[in-house]
């Protein structure tokens, strides 16, 4: 007796010191391990492919009982109805033999009924407080009716705007997106698991945002180490924040489906990374290896998926039809179904949904749009806006009369951008709503178009309804369905007859301030002569229309800045600041117009731009004014010469030498003169938002660890090579003097 009391207590001290030892990401504990152990040990095979089959809840749920039941089914998407939720859960945890809850999904993107600006909006405010004071408002939200596991943050890199789900992202630049992937992670899931926690899913793993020419779902041809050193840095802070679930991506990388690629999920996710979440395929994503010819059948490729990492399918149903075959058949291992159970359970007992599968319907109403919901919803607006001309006439006096025309004026379901799923439009409050609302009597309102594709022959109306104002207001942009999944553009000039709107209104004579509001950064060069300000805001959200009129009227001062290269043209996407030095940089060389005729082919001065628009585009990274200025000096480093263990103190002074109170978002770029590799240009290595009061200034100093300048150089490994490097602190990716520093 004695004796087997002391072999339990050592075979128990083993998987303790075992879990103990073993990386977690996502925060397991050796209890919860101990209840996933008992817990799969008591499974049927049948019971453990059940846990890794995802369904979309569409519809009555009686339909879905038998499967229910019988174990077959481990997570639903796609249903918010909190008794239905309730039901779903009641018949899997107290009528199938072993009450194993169910995890349910939702796209949760950019808000849950409040809905905050879409996330390319949110990364423009360059604020990671506020970006996951967001996400928590939305995980509170979601969790409240049943929803646990939300399909965001996703984390593609896109450079290309043609692309529509550029909107769904923290655009082009790698180390904002990382920043924003850790802020949404830790909003979502909150600092401490509870019953609000919501786990996040980052997606979409990997390479998707790079889809050649921008067409959705095509595919990308990055390197390894374009891999390493750009597209994987987001994820991987997200598994180190503790994201708990990640998405595979429908593209193809160079030739491998993402859902097949096991050397990014095993190989990098698993194996360097230690993820020890859930690996879930996007919706069909298995299923579309049959259309990349990757596979013959769904036999063949949920083979090929579950070996390759994948613990749960999302609407192939390649699992649940197969695998118990390609268990028997010794094609996948018992182990590797046991790894991907393991993964699922994991989640649902760090969620606590054994303990606490049902929701309260009537306390999850309360919640919904609440007031400390929809202030944060605005001041998230307001900060992402971004303000791209101004020649003065903002801020607008209170008492102007104001003239209100365009098509996002009040499109309360268009101002909700894409991914708002869950948003209603009755709760949208609209720039014309708020302006009439502020200004009782004294707003007049013209559509001029009554959707942003419409086209016309003629505005004289607008024109003459513009006369008889002081300010005229054009609200411009894309409908909501325009970005997006599957929502690509060839064309990213204002559709319809926007621009001869614009012109319309400026035609008055009377000062114009134009907002648009987009999924994208769209091509508004041939628009900018047409207003005296501009003011970009991605598609802002439920509190969209307040956050613009505080900023148009100057009781919020625009802070936000682009999180991606606004283009001149479409022609030159993909255009980024973060380049690799060339062989031959622009130097200001010939344009078509000043070519001679029939001018001789020469070898001298040729550089890499267009002929046509030149090397620059319309607006860089980074960039945003605001309604005061600010002057950056004495940039200065702690010291001239760094080892890679070393940090280095930037500090400057920052002084606001305008007349308005304002928050600046200072930037630190680096350049690493020499490598074993060309290098970008310039690389974003830090940001903070510095708020100042008219004539302020201050000294701030900010830290970046010599780390931070690693990359993959020629012999795949990731370090900091020594050399000379050149350092810029500025208010966007193109401005600034540099500073020089060694590191050893
Ligand atoms: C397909 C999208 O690519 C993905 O982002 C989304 O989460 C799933 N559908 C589920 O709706």
């Amino acid at each position: 007796m004695k004796r087997t009391k002391i072999l339990i207590m050592a075979v128990l001290a083993a998987v303790v010191s075992c879990t103990q030892h073993r990386t977690t990401t996502v925060g397991t504990t050796p209890e919860i391990e101990n209840r996933v152990e008992k817990l799969l040990s008591q499974m049927t095979l049948q019971e453990k492919i059940g846990q890794m089959n995802q369904v979309s809840a569409g519809g009555d749920v009686a339909n879905y009982a038998d499967a229910l039941r019988s174990g077959q089914i481990g997570s639903i998407l796609n249903e918010v109805d909190p008794v239905k939720i309730n039901e779903f859960q009641r018949i899997a945890v107290e009528q199938s033999r072993l009450g194993i809850p169910l995890l349910v999904a939702r796209d949760v993107i950019h808000g849950f009924h409040t809905e905050f600006p879409i996330p390319l909006g949110l990364a423009a405010t360059f604020d990671p407080e506020l970006v996951e004071e967001g996400a928590r408002v939305a995980a509170v939200e979601a969790t409240a009716q049943g929803v646990r596991w939300t399909f965001s943050p996703m984390l593609d890199i896109a450079r290309d705007p043609r692309w529509g789900r550029i909107a769904e992202g923290s655009g082009e630049d790698t180390y904002l997106d990382a920043v924003m992937a850790r802020a949404m992670v830790l909003g979502y899931q909150g600092r401490n698991l509870d019953s609000t926690s919501m786990a996040a899913c980052i997606k979409h793993f990997v390479g998707y945002g790079a889809a050649e020419g921008g067409r959705d779902y095509n595919s990308t041809y990055l390197t390894e180490r374009q891999l390493r050193n750009t597209y994987l840095p987001p994820f991987e802070e997200a598994v180190k924040a503790g994201a708990m679930t990640l998405m595979t991506s429908f593209n193809d990388n160079d030739g491998v489906p993402s859902t097949g690629n096991t050397f990014v999920l095993k190989d990098i996710l698993r194996g360097e990374w230690g993820f020890d979440g859930l690996v879930v395929t996007d919706w069909n994503s298995m299923g579309e290896m049959i259309s990349h010819g990757f596979g013959t059948d769904r036999r063949d490729v949920a083979e090929k998926a579950v070996n390759a990492g994948v613990d749960m399918d999302m609407m192939t149903f390649g699992f649940i039809s197969h695998m118990e075959d390609l268990v028997n058949s010794g094609a996948v291992k018992v182990s590797t179904i046991d790894n991907a159970v393991r993964n699922i359970l994991r989640i649902k007992f760090l969620l606590g949904l054994f303990e606490n599968p049902y929701v309260d319907v009537e306390a999850a109403k309360a919640v919904q749009y609440a007031p400390a919901h929809l202030d944060a919803a605005r001041r998230t607006a307001e900060e992402s806006a971004i303000l791209l001309k101004n020649d003065g006439i903002l801020p607008l006096k209170p008492g102007a009369r104001i003239f209100v025309t365009g098509p996002l004026a009040d499109a309360p379901h268009d101002q909700l951008g894409t991914w708002a799923f869950d948003g209603e439009k009755e709760h949208t409050v609209t720039p014309l709503k708020a302006l009439q609302a502020r200004f009782p009597g004294k707003v007049s309102y013209v559509p001029g178009l009554s959707y942003s594709r419409e086209s016309k022959p003629s505005f004289a109306g607008v024109t003459a309804a513009a006369r008889r104002a002081d300010a005229v207001l054009v609200f411009l942009g894309e409908e909501a369905i325009l970005s997006g999944e599957a929502h690509s553009l060839a064309d990213l000039n204002l559709q319809g007859s926007q621009s001869e709107l614009l012109k319309a209104a400026k035609a008055s004579g009377k000062p114009v301030v134009a907002v648009v509001m987009a999924g994208r950064p769209l091509t508004i060069e041939r628009d900018l002569p047409s207003c005296n300000a501009l003011l970009y805001s991605f598609h802002p959200g439920t509190m969209g229309g307040e956050a613009l009129a505080n900023l148009i009227f100057g009781d919020v001062n625009p802070s936000g800045k682009t999180p991606v290269t606004f283009l001149r043209t479409v022609g030159q996407a993909p255009l980024y600041y973060s380049h690799n030095m060339t062989g031959r940089p622009y130097s200001g060389q010939t344009l078509l117009a000043d070519i001679p005729l029939e001018a001789g082919q020469t070898s001298l001065g040729n550089t890499s731009y267009y002929l046509d628009y030149g090397a620059y585009p319309l607006f860089p990274f980074g960039y945003g004014l605001s309604y005061t200025t600010f002057e950056y000096s004495g940039i200065t480093l702690d010291k001239a010469e760094y080892s890679a263990d070393d940090t280095i103190r930037v500090t400057f002074t920052l002084a606001n030498t305008g007349k308005y109170d304002g928050t600046e978002v200072a930037q630190i770029y680096v350049r690493d003169l020499v490598g074993s590799i060309t290098r970008p240009v310039k690389e974003l290595k830090h940001f903070e938002r510095v708020a100042l009061k008219a004539g302020e200034s201050r000294t701030v100093e900010a830290q970046i660890p010599v780390s931070a300048l690693a990359f993959v150089g020629l012999d795949g490994t990731k370090k900091v090579e020594s050399g000379d490097f050149l350092l810029w602190v500025s208010g966007d990716s193109a401005s600034g003097e540099s500073t020089r520093f060694k590191v050893k």
